[in-house]
């Protein structure tokens, strides 16, 4: 059992926070937000996670889990300091380290001797040097840790992890980080600094690309009228390539890919390489937004101009509440530049968003639409009462932009159909 302090209590360091208290460990959680830290204190979990308020509430109760306002006293006293503090996208598409930087500053002379700060946040290659130089301190190690938890399936990944990868220049370091997650058994990847904060980029880029790959494939299946559903089967079975990330849909977002493959883009640049495949991966998911939102201008009868869109979901995925980001968004802003009038509906949204019409529920979000687009691949969509959509809107057409919905019930229905990749 170690004492281990977490910096910053969002999607990573709450899930960190809670997972490690819940493998036995003593943990001290801080953030900035005092409303969080009071939230968190009482068990209120302020994000959607499976697992995560239970988690919260056993740690809390246990005694092993506390929360605070102070960077200073999670980190007196702990063995391990884990930076889990934001690196936004700066203007430049490089990683803002501002934060890690300040925190490490912040904490730096209150360490324990031969305490480990862990970079647990994304950051770019060659951090652990500049969370060194921010602690001002000889006698802590600082290690890369990188973080591979989904959104919406956090906990499972962090106590189930496909690996666990630790980045330090001392391997002795390198283990004791290690003995933290033991109770996981997962298999282990030590390597020095460079090389782990590179596999965390590597990582999410090549899952970006294979969106985007699956996403390119689509438009090629509806130019020769293929379907990509049988495409995909037919790839993902090859265990070279496999199933996962084949789903065609508007497009990549949320907190990280969009961040990531950006500041890898940059990194490359800054380092001498112009890594042009990881641009066009980028473009190309740009460009799916605007497949999305020309489908729909041509279901409405050619112009989107003084005509009503309903779009249904504005998660940037489904089994989350997180908008960052989120292709669904996108889409929604870019109808709403053509001229439509956009009424939403998201089962976590229920506040107004700028630019939108949020309604209440996803019948109300049809009344008057000319198309109906399908932005997040919320469940709930499939059982919906199709023959009172149809009745409630202008005309009966929909752009099913996650593939989510039956072609032939809707067609059936009278409904026009676009889903992605589809003949
Ligand atoms: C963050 C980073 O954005 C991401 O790059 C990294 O991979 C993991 O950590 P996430 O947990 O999703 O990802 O961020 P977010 O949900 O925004 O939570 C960040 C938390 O840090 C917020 O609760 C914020 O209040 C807190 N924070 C921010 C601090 O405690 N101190 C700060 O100086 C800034
Ligand atoms: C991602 C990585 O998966 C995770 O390992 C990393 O730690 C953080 O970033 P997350 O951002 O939660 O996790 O979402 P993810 O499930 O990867 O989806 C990212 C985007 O790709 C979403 O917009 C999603 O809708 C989209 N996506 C994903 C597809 O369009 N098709 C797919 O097949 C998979």
């Amino acid at each position: 059992m170690a004492r281990v302090a977490i910096i910053g209590a969002g999607y990573v360091g709450l899930t960190t926070a809670a997972c490690l208290a819940h493998l036995g460990h003593e943990v001290r959680c801080s953030d900035a937000e005092p409303e969080r830290v009071e939230k968190l204190s009482k068990g209120q979990v302020p994000i959607v996670e499976d697992g995560l308020p239970e988690l919260v509430r056993d740690g809390l109760r246990s005694g092993r889990l506390s929360f605070g306002a102070s960077n200073v006293w999670a980190a007196e006293g702990a063995g391990f300091v884990f930076l889990c503090v934001p690196t936004p996208q700066g203007p430049s598409g490089r990683a803002d380290m501002s934060y890690i930087e300040d925190a490490a500053s912040e904490i730096g002379p209150h360490l324990l001797p031969e305490s480990i700060v862990v970079n647990k946040s994304t950051v770019p290659v060659g951090s652990t040097k500049v969370v060194e130089r921010s602690l001002g301190r000889s006698d802590v190690d600082v290690v890369s840790n990188p973080e591979f938890l989904r959104e919406g399936s956090a906990v499972h990944d962090f106590l189930h992890p496909d690996r666990i990868v630790i980045g330090a220049e001392d391997e002795s370091v390198a283990i004791k980080v290690a003995g933290l997650f033991l109770r996981t058994s997962a298999p282990l990847v030590v390597t020095d600094p460079a090389s782990a904060e590179t596999i965390k980029y590597a990582s999410n880029a090549f899952l970006a690309t294979k969106v985007s790959f699956v996403n390119a494939i689509a438009a090629l299946c509806e130019a020769v009228g293929a379907d990509v559903r049988q495409v995909v089967l037919g790839m993902g079975s090859d265990h070279r390539i496999g199933a996962e990330f084949l789903r065609p849909g508007p497009g990549w977002g949320g907190s990280c890919f969009p961040k990531d493959t950006m500041a890898l883009v940059r990194i490359a640049e800054d380092a001498g390489y112009d890594f042009s495949l990881l641009k066009g991966v980028i473009d190309l998911n740009e460009e799916q937004y605007q497949r999305v939102v020309s489908k729909a201008e041509r279901l409405a009868g050619g112009s989107l101009s003084g005509r009503v869109v309903a779009l249904w979901g504005l998660t940037f995925k489904a089994r989350t509440d997180d908008l960052r980001a989120s292709p669904s968004l996108e889409v929604g802003s870019r109808l709403a530049a053509k001229g439509a009038k956009v009424q939403a509906y998201d089962p976590t949204v229920n506040g107004p968003l700028p630019g939108l019409d949020v309604r209440a529920d996803p019948y109300a979000a049809c009344e008057g639409a000319s198309v109906l687009v399908v932005g997040t691949e919320w469940d709930e969509f499939r059982w919906l009462d199709f023959e009172k959509v149809a009745g409630l809107m202008e005309r009966p057409a929909v752009v099913d932009a996650r593939n989510l919905l039956e072609p032939a019930a809707l067609r059936r229905l009278g409904f026009s159909y676009e889903g992605i990749g589809l003949a």
